[in-house]
């Protein structure tokens, strides 16, 4: 058994669930998350030199250069926390230089999972998320919808998912559909008439997002492999198709052999 404390990759295609499984996992083990999108977003909306160049990539579904990327996630794994509590790394290594630099600074995890989800599902997820900007939650409009209308009032979408190919037509759509209609509670609140702009909103939204979200894959599958075969001693496999709870069970119980027994067992949030 692997010592407390843990180290753990989690991977997988564009939104395979990584996000929503790691908001679970940091609930139920005090591991701390680190995230490259995140790490990247948050120099994206900080305006640095570093987030200018990376947005370019991001909005073409596209890799960051290594020289952006890589350090970012090792100082960030160097830090105090992450060293005594243990890490959730989501989103890296994507290419085999990655795996290369990060074996080469000796973090190597305990173990790998990959989030398995066939591609016609993954572009639905893409399409459907939101992110609630006050509580930094996932949501996704038709499987995992806000709790209130006040949350659902506030949601956004990621640039990334919307940005490369979106007109301002998209825009106003977009806005003003969503905004007044507050998601799932359209017909019992508005009638017919809206329900039938519902969905030509979603036949528009869907339209200018996929192209997108296949981007988004097409670099994934390219590069998959060569990183899977880094961790082929250490991967671990779960079905990421079944409803998030189920997902998060399965990743517990690996999560739950490699721990020490003071990492809590059965809390569900
Ligand atoms: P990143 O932010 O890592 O994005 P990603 O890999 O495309 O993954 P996502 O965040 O889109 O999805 P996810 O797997 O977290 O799914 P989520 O939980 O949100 O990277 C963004 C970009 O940054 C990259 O494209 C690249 O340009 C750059 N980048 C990042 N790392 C890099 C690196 N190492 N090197 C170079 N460039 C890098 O779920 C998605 C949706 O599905 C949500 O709406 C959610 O509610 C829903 N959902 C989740 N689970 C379920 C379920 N079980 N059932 C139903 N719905 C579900």
């Amino acid at each position: 058994k692997a010592h407390k404390p843990l180290k753990v990759m989690i991977s997988g295609a564009p939104a395979s669930g990584k996000g929503t499984q790691c908001e679970l996992i940091v609930k139920n083990h005090d591991l701390v998350h680190v995230s490259a999108g995140d790490l990247l977003r948050a120099e994206v909306a900080a305006g640095t030199e570093n987030g200018k160049r990376a947005k370019e990539y991001m909005t073409k579904g596209e890799l960051v250069p290594n020289e952006i990327i890589v350090n970012m996630v090792k100082e960030r794994l160097n830090q105090p926390d992450a060293q005594q509590k243990g890490w959730l790394l989501d989103g890296y290594p994507r290419s085999k230089s990655q795996a290369d630099a990060i074996e080469a600074t000796g973090l190597r995890p305990d173990v790998f999972i990959l989030l398995e989800v066939p591609d016609d599902v993954l572009i639905d997820r893409v399409v459907g998320r939101r992110l609630d900007p006050v509580a930094g939650k996932i949501y996704h409009l038709k499987f995992s919808p806000p709790e209130t209308k006040e949350i659902a009032d506030r949601l956004t979408q990621r640039f990334d998912d919307t940005e490369y190919q979106q007109p301002a037509l998209y825009q106003c759509i977009h806005t003003l559909v969503w905004s007044e209609l507050g998601l799932c509670t359209v017909s019992a609140r508005h009638g017919p008439q809206f329900l039938f702009l519902w969905f030509v909103a979603g036949q528009v939204e869907w339209h200018y997002t996929l192209p997108q979200a296949k981007l988004r894959l097409q670099t994934h599958s390219q590069n998959v492999d060569a990183v899977l075969a880094i961790y082929n001693d250490i991967l671990r496999r779960i079905d990421g198709n079944r409803p998030k709870e189920d997902v998060f069970w399965d990743i517990n119980d690996v999560l739950l052999e490699l721990s020490d027994d003071s990492v809590k067992a059965g809390f569900f949030p």
